[in-house]
């Protein structure tokens, strides 16, 4: 499978902000995702010296990845949201050796907007498993298989995450190149062993970050792994979702929805579709309130006006802008300033500086998408 430096950059920059955050099993997971990915960009290295330099990258970032373990069984750190929880006495070759697994605590109402995607959610996950006598009237069966689709930066991660919070069910977050991965061992056991897991469980959510990876590149895509494995992931979903007290959900994420072919996408599979797209203007305004909140402003800050200014940014974008502006008057009063709060100049210098990170070609395609499946 061919991997473009884009994807190994985003994996990269996945595993280390996990890292930072203190959150290890994920941090784990997306390391070694990226030292993999720079393991097949080494291979097609012009020269050698690049290629040295690649595979040197890639140790770096698997000695960082077994770091991890290191820091989840001292217990150092921890300190990030949705924290990880052990499972020592699974003992031995267990999934939850290589599957990061938590108990996440943000909920819906941490997610700006996206009001259809939770009523929706709701509707399929919650609400059945909190009144079972009237799913069961009409017929309404529980989890199965939800694909979170659009730009990067929205929220799609942090929803899956919220859905197993609302659910009160264990988290696991997995990707395809870990699960293709040799460094875990057999794909077929891997994934044998990741479901179930899942099903012993209470409930659970199995989250596949850029799932898209999953779909050979090409028909002729003679990767044999590949070949065997998405059939078995495709029939483990099929098995899934029909449990009464059991929620089960597999969630899915992608940016690129128009990559996955019919058969992932087909009843029983991942059939619910559901367009996590750029904050409206309501959604923006909670998101400078949540990323500002409890930073100390000016009181010329007017949120109603940077909502307007904001309009095109993501979530993603917008807490970057809340946390460059409040560098500046920080630098400052590590400069030996007085310390004083941000200012509405502050911010709209840093969004005059920092355009949208979705361009509004490819936010059409998405729209595109959204509108007729096809892009
Ligand atoms: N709707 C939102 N509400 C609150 N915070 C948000 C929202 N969207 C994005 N964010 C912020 O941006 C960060 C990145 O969001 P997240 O990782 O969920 O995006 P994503 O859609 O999964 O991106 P990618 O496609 O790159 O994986 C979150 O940690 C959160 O702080
Ligand atoms: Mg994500």
């Amino acid at each position: 499978m061919a991997v473009a430096f884009s994807t190994f950059e985003r994996l990269k920059s996945k595993g280390v902000a996990a890292y930072k955050n203190g959150d290890y099993a994920v941090a784990k997971t997306y390391l070694i995702d990226a030292g993999e990915c720079m393991i097949e960009l080494a291979a097609s290295a012009k020269t050698a010296e690049s290629r040295r330099q690649h595979e040197q990258i890639a140790a770096e970032l698997i000695d960082l990845a077994k770091d991890c373990d290191g820091r989840r069984r001292t217990g150092s750190g921890g300190r990030g949201r949705g924290r990880v929880r052990e499972q020592e006495e699974d003992g031995g070759s267990s999934a939850s050796d290589w599957i990061a697994k938590e108990k996440p605590d943000i909920g819906f109402d941490d997610i700006a907007g996206l009001e259809e995607v939770k009523e929706d959610i709701r509707l399929k996950m919650i609400y059945p498993l909190a009144h079972p006598e009237l799913a069961e009237r009409y017929g309404i069966t529980l989890g199965g298989g939800l694909l979170l689709y659009g730009p990067p930066g929205t929220g799609k991660t942090m929803m899956a995450k919220a859905i197993a919070h609302e659910l009160d069910a264990t988290f696991y977050l997995i990707s395809p190149a870990q699960i293709l991965s040799k460094w875990v061992g057999e794909a077929e056991q891997n994934i044998r062993k990741l479901f179930e897991a899942a099903k012993g469980e209470s409930s659970a959510i199995i989250f596949m970050d850029e799932v898209e990876a999953l779909v050979p590149m090409r028909k002729s895509d003679s990767s044999s792994v590949m070949q065997r494995v998405v059939p078995q992931i495709l029939q483990e979903l099929e098995g899934f979702d029909r449990g009464k007290e059991q929620a089960l959900l597999f969630v899915g994420a992608t940016n690129k929805p128009w990559d996955l072919d019919d058969a992932m996408l087909r009843p029983g599979r991942l059939d619910t579709k559901a367009y996590v797209g750029l904050p409206d203007a309501p959604a923006r305004f909670k998101l400078l309130e949540i990323h500002f909140g409890d930073r100390p402003l000016d009181e010329d800050v007017d949120f109603g006006e940077l909502c307007d200014e904001l309009e095109g940014h993501s979530g993603a974008d917008i807490k970057n802008i809340a946390r460059q502006s409040a560098a500046i008057p920080f630098t400052e009063a590590i400069g030996g300033r007085e310390p004083r709060p941000i200012s509405m100049q502050d911010i709209e210098n840093v969004i005059e500086a920092t355009p949208p990170s979705v361009n509004p070609a490819s936010l059409a395609r998405y729209t595109l998408f959204a509108e007729t499946g096809a892009a």
